[in-house]
């Protein structure tokens, strides 16, 4: 039996992505430290993130960020905090890039099995709802009311979760109600961006930009989402859909958007535009989405074009998180990843929620993108309930939350 300190203490580790991160939360709610190694600047030379060259970093910044949390929590509590005052440690066991999850997976079991205590595994989609779950117990909010409807939009996510504690030791369930079927939300900001000789990430770009252009300018429709079917009716099999359970569903689709982008570029001949961004960018490190020589980047077109985008991807997602909240009676809502951080998304989605008087809340921007305090507080119901990951706990890139 491994043994916990009845400290209230979890070391959160991530490293799912390209962010080596690690926190110290106590009792799910007090972030102690919360320290996050970025490699964004390094994959920003490839335009996306390299797996080989994420597990990399990993491993060589898993040790110190592992430091620096444990340093940082103990000035925070303003007395030593080793790894014998932990009560357990909680890694992320996936969704996400195989070796990227193993270098985090690796380190958490040889540290708990060497300090015998808990392991305990979490999903990375649970840890981005527990952030705003977490930062709501800390302003001492009464709690989200639930069941709560989730939107967890990332890079590699967008996916709408109906959310409940159950039982007598409240344990969280996730239905999924919506999913994209193909692209997520960031990563359709990011291709455009990429089409549009803007930077990378591409979301804080057209973020930045949009306020300077006309949404209504490119009227971009999003039609119904049919799943593929064979001429002779059945479905194709696809190990990326899962059989789902009974029920509406709200799915997005974000390819269609990215195409539709793709030719107006092309019937509006903006590609030397386009290449002078491009090199605007790269000949000057000072022009970033949040220095003011961005608004003077681009051309009224290029801005008029991606107003119209943020504009047309922000109402699909809002369309379909209150069309979902509705039928499947939520009484609150939560967005969380990446994408949470879009200020135009915040303010739509605020102003909705108003409307319909319904509860909403975002992350911070700090816990908006992957971190460790989320996943330790996401741990913290299962510290409760004694949901401890076996020791044999391997990666699981695919990894999918609660009933589909
Ligand atoms: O959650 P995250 O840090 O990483 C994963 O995808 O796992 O999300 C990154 C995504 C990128 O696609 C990025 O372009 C997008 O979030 N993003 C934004 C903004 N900031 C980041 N998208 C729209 N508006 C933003 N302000």
């Amino acid at each position: 039996m491994r043994e916990s300190s009845g400290t209230g203490l979890i070391l959160g580790i991530e490293s799912s992505c390209d962010e080596t991160a690690a926190a110290v939360v106590r009792s799910g709610t007090t972030p102690l430290s919360n320290v996050v190694a970025s490699q964004m600047s390094l994959h920003a030379n490839y335009g996306g993130v390299v797996p080989e060259l994420a597990s990399r970093e990993h491993l060589r910044n898993m040790v110190p960020v592992v430091r620096e949390a444990m340093s940082r929590a103990s000035a925070a509590a303003g007395h030593p905090i080793t790894f014998a005052d932990l009560d357990a440690v909680a890694v992320t066991e996936g969704p996400g890039l195989a070796g990227a999850l193993l270098v985090g997976i690796t380190y958490a079991k040889a540290l708990t099995f060497g300090l015998n205590k808990p392991l305990i595994a979490v999903n990375n989609l649970e840890g981005h709802i527990h952030a705003v779950l977490m930062e709501a117990r800390q302003r001492s909010e009464t709690p989200m009311e639930l069941p709560l409807l989730a939107l967890v939009v990332s890079g590699g996510h967008t996916h709408l979760y109906l959310a409940k504690q159950q039982g007598t030791e409240n344990t969280w369930t996730y239905r999924n109600v919506g999913r994209t079927v193909d692209d997520a939300a960031g990563e359709a900001y990011d291709k455009v961006a990429k089409l549009l000789g803007l930077g990378y990430p591409g979301g804080p770009w057209i973020d930045a930009l949009a306020p300077h252009g006309n949404p209504r300018a490119v009227p971009f429709t999003f039609g119904e989402i049919k799943p593929r079917i064979h001429r002779d009716g059945s479905v194709p099999a696809n190990k990326k859909a899962p059989t789902r359970s009974e029920g509406p569903h709200f799915d997005f689709s974000f390819s269609g958007i990215k195409t539709a982008v793709l030719r107006y570029v092309e019937t509006n001949h903006l590609r030397a535009a386009i290449e002078g961004h491009r090199a605007a960018i790269a000949a000057d490190p000072a022009i970033t989405p949040k220095s003011p020589a961005v608004a003077k980047l681009c051309d009224q077109q290029t801005l008029d074009l991606i107003a119209s985008f943020q504009y047309a991807v922000v109402g699909n997602l809002q369309r379909q998180t209150f069309a979902a909240a509705e039928s499947l009676g939520a009484r609150s809502i939560v967005v969380s990843g990446g994408v949470a951080a879009n200020s135009e998304l915040r303010r739509r989605f605020q102003a909705e929620a108003d409307r319909r008087g319904l509860p909403i809340a975002f992350p911070s921007l700090a816990l908006s993108t992957d971190n460790a305090a989320m996943m330790a507080a996401a741990a913290w119901p299962k510290l409760l309930a004694h949901n401890f990951a076996p020791e044999d706990l391997g990666a699981t890139p695919q990894l999918r939350l609660g009933q589909q």
